[in-house]
This record gives C-alpha cells, structure tokens and sequence, in this order.
C-alpha cells in the first residue's frame, strides 16, 4: 500500500491507490480490476460518480471482503467525487448518497469536488449540454464555492464522508477556499508525471498541509503537442526502468511516492495491477534521472476549455 500518509485532520490514507477511471462499468471489468486490486494489496481505491462504474466497484469490494474476512471495509481507503453539474448544496449530498449507494458502503473515506466548476444539470441529474456542445456553466457557483463546500463540510460532520478535499484545484482556487473553509480539504487531487511535474502547485499544497494526489501517473493520457512524444515511449526514463529491471511503470510510481505524494496508477489487466503495485525504491540516481526528464517542462495537455467551456487554468492558457 506504500507508506501511509496522515491527514491534516488525522486520519490515514494509504499513498498507492488504486485509479478506476476509464474502467468499463457495465461489462464486468471494473469489478474484476478492484477484485484484482484488493488480491494485490492496494487499500485505497479511487473512484468517483462520473466514472459511471462505482456499482462495479461496490460489487468486487464486497466479493473481496466475504473471501477474505480478515480484512474489513474499514481496512480500505475509499474516495468518491461529486461531477460539476451537481454543486448545488442538495445536489451535493444526493451524489454522495448515490455513491454510497453504489459502492455499497454507509460512508467514504474521502469525498473530493472534482472540478471547480459548478454546471448546470437536467432534472434527471444529469449534466445539461449547451447548443454548442459544452457544459453550461453556472457562474455563480463556479465563482463562489463556498455554498458547494458548506455542504461538503456537513457531509464530514455527518461521518458521511471521513474526509473532504478537491481535485483540480490550482492554488488560487484553493486560497479562496482556505479564506472561508471550517473544514480544511485533506487533499487536492492532480495529474501529476514527468511531463506534467506540478513544481509549484505540489510545494502550494504541501505548505498548506494539504496532500497532492497524483492522477495518471504513468502519463497515459499525454501526448507532447506537435511532438507526439509520450511519457510510456521516452527513451530516458525506460532506460531507467530497463536498468533496473522493471517496469517504466514501477519507475513512475516509486517516483511519486519519493516525492511526498499519493500516486492512483489505473488498470484494467490483472498482470500490471500486480506488477504496479511491487513497489520498488529508486536509487537518489535515478530518482535525478526522472528530475530531469521532467524539468522545464509545464505543457496540460487537456484542455478543459475545449471539454467544459471554462477555462480552469487561465494562467496557462
Ligand atoms: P491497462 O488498463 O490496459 O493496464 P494512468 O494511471 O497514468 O492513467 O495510466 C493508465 C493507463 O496505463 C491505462 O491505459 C493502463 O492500461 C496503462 N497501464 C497501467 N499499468 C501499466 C503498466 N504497468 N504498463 C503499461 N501500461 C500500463
């Protein structure tokens, strides 16, 4: 599970966890990874309402602890997140009931807003599109999300959720929530890997006590614009992995760890669950090595302008 990280409001979290995004959720695959996943040794699986496969997730968790009674539901860390269109108060506590739901448990170990963007939704809660194909946003809310987080908070005091956070956050977002948050948030959830390093946004955090939490650390999603240069292809960093013999995976992970954070590497296959979670330690070597693929670089490669019509990183663009 790597070494456990302590929460700024003192529970533990398990830094390797384990990703279910883009795990399919009708076809059985999503319950088979988590059963694999749990057979491996990851206590922490992140999940969230979006991802459309959290029964899958509630099923394979369930299946895993009547085979294995050894280990409760209280022995595994589990996060959700509630998507854009459902900020308002009352939506908020209707998404975390309806994962609950799903993933078949009376509480979650973290709740994270996934995006600080407040959308508008239909009356069926699900999300509104624009004629122009994009989310409709709700200014508002997106602006001041201190409604949103209010109800977070209650959530927290109601043991619905262990912890809260966000995802997403840049660090004005989240000095603007410091400012007004009873609650602090535990974790502000990023994609993080060599191509995307996140220097400053990482150090904002850590002195905030806040823990980064690395989504696509293998930099799956990434492509280098122009260049079609990718993270799983860069001839540095698998000479590292090659070296060593293991994994480029097994590299980007124990890199993630050795930097301070939480690291969810997504899989669907059975062979690399297990491989990425043997957990390995890079020599301070090759630990620079990895530094040095990553330095000088800061391109986001999706662009969520194009996705939801809100610019979330306007000093980037
Ligand atoms: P698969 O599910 O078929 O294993 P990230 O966590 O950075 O988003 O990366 C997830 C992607 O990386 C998925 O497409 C996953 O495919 C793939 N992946 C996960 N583990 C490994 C590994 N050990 N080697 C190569 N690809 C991997």
């Amino acid at each position: 599970t790597g070494p456990i990280l302590k929460l700024n409001n003192g529970v533990s979290m398990p830094s390797l966890g384990f990703g279910t995004f883009a795990s399919e959720g009708s076809s059985g695959e999503t319950h088979r990874a988590v059963v694999a996943a749990l057979n491996a040794g990851y206590r922490h699986l992140d999940c969230a309402w979006f991802y459309q496969n959290e029964e899958e997730v509630g099923s394979g968790m369930r299946e895993f602890l009547s085979n294995n009674p050894n280990v409760k539901r209280e022995d595994i860390f589990i996060t959700t997140k509630v998507w854009n269109h459902l900020h308002e108060p009352a939506d908020v506590e209707w998404s975390l009931k309806d994962s609950l739901r799903m993933l078949q448990t009376p509480y979650v170990d973290g709740f994270l807003v996934h995006w600080p963007i407040a959308a508008e939704k239909n009356e069926d809660n699900t999300v509104k599109i624009g004629a122009d194909g994009k989310y409709i946003i709700k200014k508002d809310l997106t602006e001041n999300p201190e409604p949103t987080w209010r109800a977070m908070e209650l959530l927290y005091k109601q043991g619905l959720a262990k912890s809260i956070g966000v995802s997403n956050w840049t660090e004005k977002g989240i000095e603007q929530l410091l400012k007004f948050a009873k609650v602090k948030p535990t974790v502000n959830q990023i994609e993080i890997h060599p191509f995307l390093p996140q220097y400053e946004l990482i150090q904002f955090c850590l002195s905030k006590d806040i823990i980064p939490v690395a989504y696509s650390p293998l930099g799956s999603q990434d492509q280098v614009p122009g260049t079609g240069e990718k993270v799983s292809t860069n001839k540095d960093l698998n000479a590292i992995a090659d070296k060593n013999g293991v994994s480029l995976a097994q590299v980007l992970i124990s890199w993630g760890l050795k930097r301070g954070y939480a690291v969810l590497p997504k899989s669907s296959n059975p062979t690399r669950i297990l491989s990425n979670a043997k957990l390995i330690t890079l020599s301070d070597e090759d630990f620079a090595a990895v530094n040095k693929v990553a330095e000088g670089r800061k391109s986001r490669f999706v662009n969520m302008k194009d996705t939801f019509g809100y610019n979330v990183w306007p000093e980037e663009a």
